[in-house]
């Protein structure tokens, strides 16, 4: 009895304690031999030894169940412990992406138009001599065209010198009032360390009736819009010319390298030049058959803002795809 709660309690493993049910509780086993034995006593005795015996097997079985859980948890946990991954040790090796710096501004500069309810339009890149210039008030032979340094194609269309043909497409399908702005790459023929031949414009259009959109509108969304990309800047409206425009104006913000003292980027004056504005020239409203309306318009270089925000130097190096720049905006 004591020798069977021993060999029970002994067992190491799962293994030696499946042995000894087997040598205890099998066909074969002590309990069994000791049940077989029941036919030779004496039949007075029977009811004691069959007693005796029941308590005994109940006991051991008792015991038994215990040692085999408590050997059953220990192998769980060796097992978990041998085979488990450590899922804390795994390092991802490959190498993770991050937007072009150009296409994060763009991003940028739309969610924020976005924001205000203006609508996103697109437009060919490539256009006719009516909405890339006569309707925007620049007829032929007019000397402003010199200033889009134009790609002509043989046909006689040009690559897009600038998104405002989408907005003479948008005027002509849709009816004021609206916002709107046009995204999207623009092509001239420039290269130096602030051009490329094709770079990235967002131009806005507001439109409505007379008198509802004024110069302090444009004013007022355009101090909001470059606080929100550059921070705490002063903003300043400069007189200036386009031909779409009347009265126009170059909009400049504090220099954000000197905060306005002057260094080399804003070449000493303080301002960093970075759009240019106006109000819709009524010979545009003309071309599109638009009357009573007043409107006005800006457009952004997006990679002017890039350049400003990163601090990126040369601008050709944006489009060169050297993964040594590129990698440093991950
Ligand atoms: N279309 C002008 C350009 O590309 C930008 C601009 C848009 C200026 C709207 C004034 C008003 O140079």
């Amino acid at each position: 009895m004591k020798e069977l709660e021993e060999k029970i309690s002994n067992s190491k493993n799962l293994k030696e304690i499946e042995e000894v049910r087997i040598e205890i509780f099998g066909k074969k086993g002590v309990l069994a031999t000791q049940f077989a034995k029941m036919k030779d006593i004496p039949n007075e005795e029977k009811k004691d030894f069959a007693k005796n015996l029941n308590i005994l097997k109940a006991n051991l079985q008792k015991l038994f169940e215990l040692k085999k859980e408590e050997l059953y948890l220990k192998h769980l946990e060796q097992t978990l412990k041998e085979k488990a991954v450590d899922v804390s040790s795994f390092k991802y090796q490959g190498e993770s992406g991050a937007l072009h710096p150009v296409n994060f501004t763009m991003d940028r500069i739309i969610d924020y138009f976005v924001s205000m309810n203006f609508e996103v339009a697109e437009g060919p890149l490539v256009e006719d001599d009516f909405h890339n210039f006569q309707a925007l008030n620049l007829p032929e032979y007019h000397p402003a065209r010199e200033m889009q340094d134009t790609f002509y194609l043989d046909n006689g269309l040009v690559l897009r010198t600038h998104t405002s043909p989408v907005q003479i497409r948008y005027m002509k399908k849709n009816r004021p009032p609206f916002k709107m702005i046009s995204p999207g790459a623009v092509f001239r023929k420039d290269m130096d360390l602030t051009h490329t031949p094709m770079f990235h414009q967002v131009e806005a259009l507001v439109v409505a009736k007379e008198a509802e959109v004024s110069f302090a509108n444009l004013k007022s969304i355009l101090v909001d819009f470059l606080r929100y990309m550059f921070g705490d800047v002063n903003v300043r409206f400069r007189p200036s010319f386009f031909p779409f425009t009347e009265p126009s104006a170059e909009v400049d913000i504090s220099c954000i390298f000197c905060k306005g003292e002057g260094c080399r980027v804003c070449s000493h004056t303080g301002w960093l030049e970075v759009l240019g504005s106006g109000m819709v020239d009524p010979n545009v409203f003309k071309a599109v058959e638009y009357e009573g309306m007043s409107g006005y318009a800006f457009g952004i270089g997006v990679e002017r803002f890039a350049m400003l925000i990163h601090r990126i130097g040369d601008l050709r190096s944006l489009f060169e795809g050297d993964i040594r720049l590129l990698e440093q905006f991950r």
